[in-house]
């Protein structure tokens, strides 16, 4: 076992800033515990709030940020089942993913299969879960509905726009520029709006024939969300995911009545905490999309370990496209 690793460590939970790239002891996993070599780590919009202390969880100082990672195991603590040295894992332990080395509880371990890269398995489970269960559990969409993403380009939104087009829906794809518009089109969206330059409202009317969309998947929240709750359609379901732009927005309740329309909330890890069976069920399927080529994460950078402030920067001026993921060199 390697005596010391490397982490960004924050202390002193300020932002960004305060995050520092050191050299510490590496931990010996207690009961229950596994000791991860850290191959790749994603970035997760909480990975920005976690450590400007604005996450609804709040780790213990110091700690390592990182939610979602993948590795091999290379030692186990005591009372530990079902993996040893060797395995090739995903994490998803909140926090740890971004140094050579993380300490997790094996209870947030998933086995790889065969041939699942691990800058995939890095950027997979919390996008493509959230959104699976946010669109097919929460949104109970049916094949031949259409469904309208905001933010698509994004992390979960890249993820919706897959998971609904193997479900058989029509998607259109909201952004805020044409590249990202492209890239939306290039992973299977049917159209697409760019929401600086055009009037979501005009363009949904134009693309549903009046009808509006029967799911709206909104990760973005801010100044969206009223124009295009009220473009939904009858009976349609609002997904609340996220506020990456900031606001929360607030809803008139008649429109709700007017349209026949639910307003869903979603939040994947109370799900996965509460449900576990249904979760286990949720990733099969995903796996078998994977499998079948009908789903991958979209990659926008594989940035090497050390440089993670530059992958913070992109991601909180909304430079991303998919996933950005941090590589650590082997050996
Ligand atoms: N409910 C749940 O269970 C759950 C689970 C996972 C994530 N989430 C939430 O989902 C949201 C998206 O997460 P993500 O990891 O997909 O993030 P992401 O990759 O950064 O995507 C967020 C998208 O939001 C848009 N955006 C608009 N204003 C923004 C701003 N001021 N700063 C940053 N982005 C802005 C951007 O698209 P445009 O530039 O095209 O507008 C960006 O691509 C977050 O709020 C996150 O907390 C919720």
């Amino acid at each position: 076992m390697v005596i010391s690793m490397k982490a960004w460590i924050c202390e002193n939970p300020t932002g960004v800033d305060a995050l520092h790239w050191r050299e510490v002891p590496t931990p010996s996993p207690g009961e229950g515990e596994v000791l991860l070599a850290v191959h790749a780590a994603s970035l997760n919009f909480p990975d920005i709030l976690i450590v400007q202390n604005k996450y609804q969880f709040k780790p213990a100082l110091p700690f390592v940020p990182g939610s979602e990672y993948a590795g091999v195991v290379e030692a186990v603590g005591a009372g530990v089942a079902g993996c040893r040295p060797g395995d090739r894992v995903a994490a998803l332990a909140g926090v740890g993913g971004f140094g050579t080395h993380a300490v997790v509880k094996a209870d947030k371990l998933l086995p790889l299969p065969q041939g699942f890269p691990f800058e995939h398995a890095a950027a997979f489970a919390f996008t493509y879960g959230t959104s699976h269960h946010a669109l097919m559990d929460r949104g109970s969409l049916a094949a031949g509905e259409t469904v309208l993403v905001l933010g698509a380009a994004g992390g979960v939104g890249t993820a919706a726009v897959q998971i609904a087009k193997a479900a058989g829906a029509t998607v259109i794809a909201a952004a805020s520029s044409d590249e990202k518009c492209a890239l939306c089109r290039s992973i299977g969206a049917d159209a697409t709006i760019n929401y600086t330059t055009q009037n979501l409202r005009d363009a949904l009317k134009a693309l549903t024939d009046g009808r509006g969309p029967d799911v709206i998947y909104d990760p973005v929240g801010g100044d969206l969300a009223e124009p295009a709750f009220r473009s939904i359609a009858w009976r349609g379901r609002y997904l609340v995911i996220g506020f990456a732009a900031g606001g929360i927005p607030s809803l008139p309740l008649n429109l709700s009545l007017l349209k026949g329309a639910s307003i869903v909330g979603v939040f994947w890890g109370e799900f996965v905490r509460r449900e576990p069976k249904a979760n286990a069920a949720a990733l099969a399927q995903l796996s078998e999309w994977y499998a079948q080529g009908k789903i991958r994460p979209v990659i926008d950078q594989a940035l090497p370990m050390d440089r993670l402030p530059e992958a913070y920067a992109r991601m909180a001026s909304r430079q991303v496209q998919g996933k950005i993921v941090m590589v650590n060199q082997p050996g």
